[in-house]
């Protein structure tokens, strides 16, 4: 009986930490309405971010670097190529660095909007894969180890969404990022094939920018679904006229 009762405050205990609202009082925030609403929203994300990356459980904001993704599974496609790719257990290392170089707050009635010009110096990327496409009529598997590193990421993220109950709810999330340098790497990409994986790898690194803008449309499809779901799920926790008073 004891045992029970300790098991019950226990878990009623954690129950009752986590039902409270995050307590977000450390973040910097600006007033809306004032003259330098923007250039304070643009110092706000930077000074907050170090405290946004290290994640905040209470919240359901997980560390961004790395970011841990499970799966992701996108649909590709170059010409003659098409196919299909998973990715599991993939690291995403970088984003602690993230310069905001600007912020285009805007907001009518209950849309609130957010532009925001970022740039990230490096990131990394791991994982494992597994490809399955074709070429013409010739069926390629890949499957393993990948890693990509990128150098100069930048672009502008946007967020909108209408505010219902105090709760900011995007119904969009878009982020098409340039990319200044990019290197592929992959444990195998042709059926087991290593001098066909060599040339391949190769080919995919000095033409690498063709590669990204063939693979963006499926991939930010992909990501932008992703991400808004996992803003809306971490907004759903925040009172929008606290952190956007
Ligand atoms: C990617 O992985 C390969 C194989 O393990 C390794 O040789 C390469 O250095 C890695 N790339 C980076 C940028 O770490």
């Amino acid at each position: 009986m004891q045992t029970l009762t300790l098991v019950l405050s226990f878990v009623l205990g954690i129950s009752s930490i986590t039902a409270q609202p995050a307590d977000l009082s450390s973040m910097k925030t600006c007033k809306r309405g004032t003259d330098d609403y923007a250039s304070c929203m643009r110092l706000a994300f930077q000074e907050n971010w170090p405290t946004l990356v290290k994640g905040m459980p209470e919240i359901d904001l997980p560390p961004l670097d790395p970011y841990e993704l499970d799966v992701m599974a996108t649909d590709y496609q170059f010409g003659e190529v098409t196919g299909k790719i998973v990715v599991r257990n993939v690291k995403t290392y970088g984003m602690s660095k993230t310069r905001f170089l600007s912020i285009r707050p805007s907001y009518e009635e209950n849309r609130y909007r957010l532009d925001i010009d970022m740039e990230i110096p490096k990131m990394f990327v791991e994982g494992d894969f597994k490809s399955d496409g074709t070429v013409g009529s010739f069926n390629v598997i890949g499957k393993g180890q990948f890693n990509i590193s990128m150098e100069d990421i930048s672009g502008t993220m946007t967020l909108e969404g209408e505010v219902i109950n105090d709760r900011w709810v995007l119904d969009r999330y878009n982020f098409m990022p340039e990319v200044g340098n990019m290197k592929v790497w992959a444990s195998d990409l042709f059926n087991g094939n290593k001098e066909l994986t060599e040339a391949a790898l190769k080919f995919a690194n000095e033409y690498w920018q063709i590669l990204y803008r063939g693979m963006l449309p499926h991939a930010a499809k992909t990501w932008n679904a992703y991400m808004k779901n996992l803003c809306n799920r971490i907004l759903s926790h925040i009172s929008f006229s606290k952190i956007f008073p």
